[in-house]
């Protein structure tokens, strides 16, 4: 059964506040099969567990509790499966995953090539790789060490793969145009006008 976990409230728009958007959220274990078929989706955009990088709780079902890798796979290759499934011919499927390592040998696992071979697999073709750049914090101390400790560099990214099923056309043309917040939309009217407040108090 679909749980229904909570219902935000009606309001939600678009950046030019022509969409209402509600969404549904729905509690369970995406490696199984759902108990009721999912709705068809436009897209998928999902960011797995990087197996052991971090844990997620105690729950077996959590694939980041996964005793190995091996096993890890092939939980997660059910999961995007049954995603796969849920989504529309000719729609994109977007995976957040980064690179991890091996903690006895130090080496790369290849979570990032297993993604594009799994998803290649299910019949999905790969469209786009953009690089998130994620936040350097205290990185560029750290990356000092790893370097000199083990010839290891600090990473500051993740990688965000692009699939199609389908016709990339026709999921291009599905999305509609590209829409542009302004930087007033982006950061909420109400910020910008208390940075121009204290902009003018400085000056
Ligand atoms: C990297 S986090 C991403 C969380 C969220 N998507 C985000 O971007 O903030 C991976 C999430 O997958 C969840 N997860 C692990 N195994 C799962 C499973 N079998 N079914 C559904 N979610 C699972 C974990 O509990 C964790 O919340």
């Amino acid at each position: 059964m679909m749980v229904e976990l909570a219902e935000l409230p009606e309001g939600f728009t678009d950046w030019h506040g022509r969409t209402k958007v509600v969404p549904s959220w729905v509690a369970g274990d995406s490696t199984k099969p759902p108990a009721e078929p999912w709705p068809e989706a436009d897209l998928v955009f999902t960011c797995p567990p990087y197996y052991d990088l971090e844990r997620y709780g105690q729950a077996q079902a959590d694939i980041s509790n996964a005793p190995t890798y091996d096993e890890f796979l092939q939980a997660y290759r059910n999961a995007l499966l049954n995603a796969y499934e849920a989504l529309r011919e000719d729609r994109f499927f977007v995976v957040v995953v980064g690179e991890i390592r091996d903690r006895d040998t130090g080496t790369y696992r290849g979570l990032v090539p297993d993604t594009i071979r799994i998803c290649t697999q299910l019949g999905l073709h790969f469209y786009n790789e953009l690089v998130l750049a994620t936040a350097i914090g205290s990185l560029p101390v750290r990356a000092a060490r790893y370097m000199a400790s083990a010839r290891k560099v600090g990473k500051a990214h993740q990688n965000v793969l692009v699939f199609v099923k389908g016709d990339a056309a026709v999921a291009t043309e599905a999305c509609g145009p590209v829409v542009t917040p302004t930087v007033e939309e982006l950061l909420g009217a109400k910020l910008i006008e208390d940075v121009a407040t204290e902009g003018a108090a400085d000056g």
